[in-house]
């Protein structure tokens, strides 16, 4: 395995919010990055920066995950650059909040194939070579509404428990070969809100952590090997918690704070 083999991390969903945090604090290990997502210019200026102040590659693909062909399609122009990435942060995710019932099915099918089947696409694709080589690491970004069912962002919720229970799924198969991590973020100020329609009660405020902690937080889970970790002392006392209540109270409850 030559070093130029792992020295590459992709990160999905860099144009904006975590993603480009989690470039940034990739870059500052010495990792070259590919940076992944549909708009090409936030990525170039990101490119730039990372280039000046950590010294890296940086390479920018624009492309539209929720695209069925798009996983082989970004692995095709990897292949042609030479590059075998050997971290993977499937970060790129967007909600749709409000009531089910009134959601659009164009936009709810977008939603399901990029929270879903692209992170599992790009994970089978990209995980592969990584066993066959023997090493690599992958970082699935799930959310605290993995934790509880969530009226008024339900598919997005039940997407976000896919992630976590393929995950740690995965972790336990592919074993100390390649390691999988799930980092679950609670809500962040970022572009997701804006997209998703979610507007935040005052009430939900104080559980707000910034995107530059939970890209620290979890990289450094993956790093350490870790299955899974939740960012912030709110959110992990709101998922230990749900143990001890059943979902429907747990629905019931989601849903007056969410109302
Ligand atoms: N913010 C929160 O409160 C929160 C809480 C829990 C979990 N999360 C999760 O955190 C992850 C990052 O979200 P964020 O908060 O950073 O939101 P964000 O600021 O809206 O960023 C979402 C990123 O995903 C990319 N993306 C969306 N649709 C795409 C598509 N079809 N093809 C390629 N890229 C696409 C966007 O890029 P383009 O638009 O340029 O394509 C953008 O870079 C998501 O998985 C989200 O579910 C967020």
């Amino acid at each position: 395995m030559s070093k130029s083999e792992t020295q590459w991390a992709v990160v999905t969903g860099a144009s904006s919010g975590l993603g480009i945090e989690f470039a940034r604090n990739l870059a500052g290990r010495k990792h070259n990055v590919v940076l992944v997502a549909r708009r090409a210019e936030p990525m170039e200026t990101l490119a730039t920066e990372l280039r000046q102040q950590h010294g890296v590659q940086v390479v920018v693909e624009s492309i539209d995950l929720s695209a069925p062909s798009s996983p082989v399609d970004l692995q095709k122009r990897l292949d042609e650059r030479g590059i075998d990435p050997g971290i993977l942060i499937n970060n790129a995710g967007f909600g749709l909040s409000g009531e089910f019932i009134t959601q659009e099915p164009e936009r709810l099918r977008e939603m399901l194939h990029l929270d879903i089947v692209t992170l599992t696409e790009l994970t089978h694709l990209f995980g592969k070579r990584m066993a066959e080589r023997g090493r690599g690491n992958i970082l699935l970004v799930a959310s605290l509404a993995a934790y509880q069912p969530d009226p008024l962002l339900a598919a997005y919720g039940a997407a976000k428990h896919y992630v976590l229970a393929f995950g740690v799924a995965l972790h336990v198969e592919l074993g100390s070969k390649v390691n999988v991590t799930v980092v679950s973020p609670g809500l962040m100020d970022t572009g997701f809100n804006d997209v998703s329609g979610f507007k935040p009660k005052a009430s939900l405020k104080p559980s707000i952590v910034s995107p530059v902690k939970v890209a620290a937080v979890g990289l450094e889970a993956m790093f350490a090997g870790k299955s899974s970790v939740i960012v912030g002392k709110l959110n992990r006392f709101t998922a230990f918690s749900n143990r001890f209540t059943s979902r429907l109270l747990q629905a019931r409850l989601t849903y007056r704070m969410s109302k």
